[in-house]
């Protein structure tokens, strides 16, 4: 027998390329911000970071504590892909509390509820498929959705949010798959959409088939106003609202903890999508939090947070209308973590944050944030990650900094 050798591959040969998707969708701008202003000299107010001198850290140490005393051999193995039965039940009594019944075989726990988009993405978006957002938009979820290779439409809307009637015309015109809203304390605008809103975008989804996906991670924050009841909740949207839910705003993001709630095929779906991503969310951290639950008052834990968080938004807008130039404008949000302010039309703010930069300040320029048509003049600020002494600093500089610009008043 002869053995023929193959001839050994040229070292130069060019590699096969990375796939489109991956070289289509850029990274996050707020992450490469995030970069920039590490320096600890700039006071940020891009990211989205939650006050850390209020996590519990004592509370969180002695959950995991236990769970790695009391229940070692548990805690540090695998565990089944839907989630802890434990952690499970206590989020399906959580929604339930709210106003929403739920099952623990409803839920499904996620790595961060930004693994919840990528599964929904990943369980429902053929390349191509039409999704419809909220415009501005969370970015990560524009990100999910493109991977997914999505054709994304953004949905005209107002200070209260999307417009129905435009959600109506671009369901009947475009064929979505499903629409994305943030309704609660928007990232990024902190805007809240009423009850009729509610109401209304949940009649179209039943009346014209459509997935919502309505995600919450800020609900909870409420330092004013009234709780308004979940998309989910309304009877037409029932069987075809996806809830997204996250211990990340109210107990730590380093526990990526989240969950979705969907209807049964879908959450299957997302099921066995998130074994070919990660088996499971951590058993350890899914544990712990079950215990942190079983030991403490999150609730009475997360009012705290939410009162610091509303004297945060109250030093924010004291010194806003000093910072931004004449003819400005910001939203008043009653929770959550950010506010969204739009300067005169000449001002980009993709332009200037290198000098506002310098000023050792920052925040996160708009433009990305849209889906559509980007407007320039807008940007997010995080008011929550700094005391209100530093937020009164900082936004002294930011004035200083949009006052050297020499922009004609
Ligand atoms: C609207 C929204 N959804 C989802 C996420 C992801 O949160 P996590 O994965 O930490 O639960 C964030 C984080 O900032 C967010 O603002």
């Amino acid at each position: 027998m002869t053995v023929t050798q193959d001839a050994a591959p040229t070292a130069t040969a060019p590699l096969p390329p990375l796939a489109a998707r991956a070289r289509s969708i850029g990274g996050s701008p707020v992450r490469d911000i995030l970069a920039v202003t590490a320096r600890p000299e700039v006071i940020n107010f891009a990211g989205g970071l939650p006050a850390p001198s209020l996590f519990d850290a004592e509370g969180i140490a002695a959950a995991y504590r236990a769970v790695l005393t009391e229940a070692p051999a548990r805690a540090l193995q695998y565990s089944t892909t839907e989630g802890e039965p434990v952690l499970r039940a206590a989020l399906a009594a959580r929604t339930s509390v709210r106003g929403l019944a739920t099952d623990a075989d409803d839920i499904l726990v996620t790595t961060g509820s930004q693994q919840a988009l990528s599964l929904l993405a990943t369980a429902l978006i053929e390349p191509g498929d039409t999704v419809l957002v909220e415009s501005p938009c969370y970015l990560a979820a524009l990100q999910a959705f493109g991977f997914a290779g999505a054709r994304v439409i953004a949905v005209p809307g107002d200070e209260d949010g999307l417009d129905p009637v435009a959600l109506e015309e671009l369901v009947v015109r475009e064929r979505p798959k499903l629409l994305y809203t943030v309704p609660t304390f928007s990232n990024p605008t902190g805007r809240t959409m009423p009850a009729a809103r509610r109401a209304a975008v949940a009649e179209v989804a039943g009346r014209c088939g459509l997935w919502i996906v309505e995600d919450d991670p800020y609900g909870e924050l409420r330092f004013e106003g009234e709780r308004v009841p979940w998309i989910a909740s309304h009877e037409g949207a029932r069987d075809r609202t996806v809830l997204l839910g996250s211990f990340s705003k109210v107990m730590a993001p380093g526990l990526r903890l989240g969950w979705l709630r969907a209807p049964a095929e879908l959450l299957r779906a997302c099921a066995v999508a998130k074994q070919a991503a990660d088996l499971h969310t951590p058993t350890v951290n899914q544990l712990a939090a079950a215990r942190y639950l079983a030991d403490n008052d999150l609730d009475a834990h997360v009012a705290r947070v939410s009162a610091a968080y509303g004297e945060r938004r109250d030093a924010m807008l004291a010194g806003l209308a000093d910072a931004l130039p004449a003819g400005s404008v910001w939203t008043r949000p009653e929770g959550g973590m950010f506010l969204w302010a739009r300067l005169p039309e000449r001002y980009d703010t993709t332009a200037l944050l290198p000098e506002v930069v310098r000023h050792d300040v920052a925040y996160v320029p708009g433009a990305p944030f849209h889906a559509g048509a980007p407007d320039r003049a807008t940007m997010r600020l995080c008011f929550v990650t700094q005391t209100p002494d530093e937020i009164a600093e900082g936004l002294r500089r930011l004035g200083a900094a949009l006052g050297a610009q020499g922009l004609p008043a």
